[in-house]
């Protein structure tokens, strides 16, 4: 068995020296992942992605034209019965020594001594079940802001978080217990960043509970293949060839080789067990190693299949036979299973051949296949990967 790669844990010695304030940005990402705030800002390791980059870009723009914040007045730009200007001061940074963390804001909009910081981000915010709702990383962060803004004399009662994907505003309050919350994590990301260990994966992962349903999904594609053909197919095409020894021994390979799938497929299960209870690198190295071993077994059955086994089936089955073969699975399938069998089965297809696969099953099927399941099945792998 090749050795697995270990991911070296950092020792003390090797970390660069802690900057003396933790910037608010920071506090985001110890609030989203500690593991990943560890790699970033006590490493030293950046890692750049699509979004943080395109976020990085928005801000060198937002950055362009930095403005002065004013001192906090309660008089300042407003006459008796008059209310006070409102001043919108850019890329603005202030620190805490109290907290020990620096934040740079994109946006703060005063009016005398009171300001409320407006954060410009990415992303979308997400669907909470009052309204939009800020992401628990964002919320830390924009916290961080208004506690600085509040250390160095200005009153702020909430912050702003302007989401450009969507150019959606969503205001939060700064309450105490989002103060409270935010100390603690502020803290927290200290004493991580002191103690020099990285801290372990993350025990509750979406994406390894997503990506392990999914799993569940693939599998049970799979029995379903190796029923039908070890229950019904392979019983009908047997009959045909007595005699032709050579042409029977290929079917008991088939038939063998899907007992030698049997093993791998549980190995998988397991893995992604461990990998839902633990994701971490170990367990994933692990589980895709037991993944790329049920892959190369069973594209060799496949090609088999293909290649050894169809051609002599096409030869003994009449049209007529394969035909009721078809119909008598797709009853088997029923509709709701049909539903998930055929996207799957396209996606990467040739378009020639789903176009060819898809002449077979009745229009109705067709029609909810190419509006309904196949765009449902899409929207679903295509959050597979997403954190
Ligand atoms: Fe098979």
């Amino acid at each position: 068995m090749a050795t697995l790669p270990i991911f070296p844990t950092p020792v003390a010695e090797d970390l660069r020296a802690l900057p003396e304030y933790l910037p608010a940005r920071m506090v985001n990402e110890f609030s989203y992942c500690p593991r990943l705030f560890f790699y970033e800002w006590v490493e030293g390791v950046f890692q750049e992605s699509a979004d943080t980059v395109e976020g990085a870009a928005q801000h060198r723009r937002v950055d362009e034209k930095p403005t002065a914040l004013p001192r906090p007045s309660p008089s300042q730009g407003g006459t008796p019965g008059e209310p006070a200007a409102v001043i919108h001061a850019r890329s603005v940074t202030l620190s805490s020594e109290r907290l020990r963390a620096i934040a740079k804001m994109d946006l703060v909009e005063a009016e005398g001594d009171r300001a409320t910081p407006v954060d410009y981000k990415h992303g979308s915010p997400r669907e909470g079940p009052d309204g939009l709702e800020l992401w628990p990383s964002d919320k830390a962060q924009l916290a961080v802001q208004g506690m600085v803004l509040r250390d160095n004399g200005y009153q702020c009662d909430e912050g702003i978080v302007y989401y450009r994907k969507t150019g959606q505003r969503v205001r939060v309050a700064l309450d105490v217990a989002l103060v409270a919350e935010t100390e603690a994590l502020i803290a927290q990301a200290w004493e991580v960043a002191e103690h020099g260990e990285i801290p372990p994966p993350l025990v509750d992962s979406p994406r390894a509970r997503r990506l392990g349903a999914h799993w569940e999904f693939v599998k049970e594609q799979l029995h379903h293949h190796h029923r039908i053909e070890d229950e019904s197919f392979w019983p009908l095409v047997r009959p045909k060839l007595v005699g032709q020894e050579d042409e029977l021994a290929v079917l008991d390979e088939m038939e063998a080789q899907h007992l030698t799938l049997e093993p791998k497929c549980q190995a998988v299960d397991e893995g992604f067990t461990s990998f839902s209870k633990q994701p971490g690198d170990l367990v994933g190295v692990e589980l895709s190693s037991h993944l790329d071993a049920l892959r190369t077994l069973l594209e060799v059955h496949l090609d088999d299949e293909e290649s050894r086994c169809f051609p002599m089936v096409d030869e003994v089955l009449s049209v007529e036979e394969f035909e009721s073969f078809g119909k008598a699975t797709a009853k088997s399938i029923g509709i709701r299973g049909s539903a998930r069998f055929f996207p799957w089965i396209f996606e990467g297809a040739d378009p020639v051949e789903r176009k060819a696969v898809l002449s077979m099953p009745p229009p109705p099927v067709r029609i909810l296949c190419q509006h309904v399941w196949e765009p449902r099945y899409e929207r679903q792998v295509a959050t597979l990967w997403a954190e």
